[in-house]
């Protein structure tokens, strides 16, 4: 077996009942993303987003890891070095068997809430949810659901993580599962992965801006191609 690099985005839990963000019925086609998911919406209106943030929460804890997140996880234990990059804030792949050093949620942890003044962070009781927007122990701020908001920068020590990987060696398989790749560093982490003439493996119903890099494209659901995908790999 090789060294492996798996990068997802939502596309890979939408088989689980986690809608995307730009696909059919996407978070993004109803709801305004600058409305919910910015520091500037937080400011202006906390209540609306951590009603929004609890719903999500809530559809999470009710779904399971569908058989792609499940395959992810055993390619994990055959490759010689693995690191999985994921833009979702759910726990699905967390939840198929991954560890977290095995893993990168470079998008941030939708359980986590995270102080918005002093950077207090901490996992938060489901049934303090309900008790509106929670106040930082530490320094009284209003918490924050734990994840990267459009506008903000990508936490530090997961980037770090990333890069470390990518400058220890190059990988010979690469994978990118459901995602529009719409951000410039997902397309610069897979091509600077497959640099030494690796397999960059697109697994995504619909072309993104990745597909033309790709050495091979699977136009098939996540959770039927990759269980197909890992058995053949091994
Ligand atoms: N299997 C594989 N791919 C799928 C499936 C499926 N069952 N269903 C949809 N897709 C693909 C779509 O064709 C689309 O290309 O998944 C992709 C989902 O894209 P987005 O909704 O844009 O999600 P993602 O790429 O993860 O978004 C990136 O943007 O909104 C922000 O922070 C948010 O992490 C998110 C980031």
């Amino acid at each position: 077996m090789v060294r492996v690099l798996v990068i997802t985005g939502a596309g890979v839990s939408a088989e689980s009942g986690i809608p995307t963000f730009r696909g059919k019925d996407g978070y993004w086609r109803n709801l305004d993303p600058i409305k919910l998911a910015t520091s500037e919406a937080f400011a202006r209106d906390p209540e609306l987003v951590w009603q929004w943030y609890s719903e999500r929460r809530q559809r999470i804890r009710n779904a399971q890891p569908n058989a792609g997140h499940e395959a992810i996880a055993r390619l994990a234990q055959r490759a010689d070095e693995f690191l999985l990059v994921t833009q979702n804030v759910d726990d699905l792949h967390e939840r198929a068997g991954l560890a977290k050093a095995e893993m990168v949620q470079i998008h941030g942890d939708i359980f986590l809430t995270k102080c918005s003044r002093c950077g207090f962070e901490q996992e938060q009781e489901h049934e303090q949810e309900q008790n509106g927007v929670p106040r930082c122990i530490k320094c009284d701020a209003l918490m924050r659901p734990g994840v990267v908001w459009f506008g903000e920068p990508l936490p530090l020590r997961e980037a770090q993580r990333v890069e470390n990987y990518l400058q220890r060696d190059s990988c010979g398989l690469v994978i990118v599962v459901g995602t529009t790749a719409t951000f410039g560093y997902i397309i610069d982490w897979a091509l600077r992965a497959s640099r030494r003439g690796g397999e960059l493996i697109e697994i995504n119903p619909e072309e993104t801006p990745l597909s033309r890099f790709a050495t091979r494209l699977v136009r098939k659901p996540a959770a039927l191609a990759l269980p197909r995908l890992v058995d053949e790999l091994m």
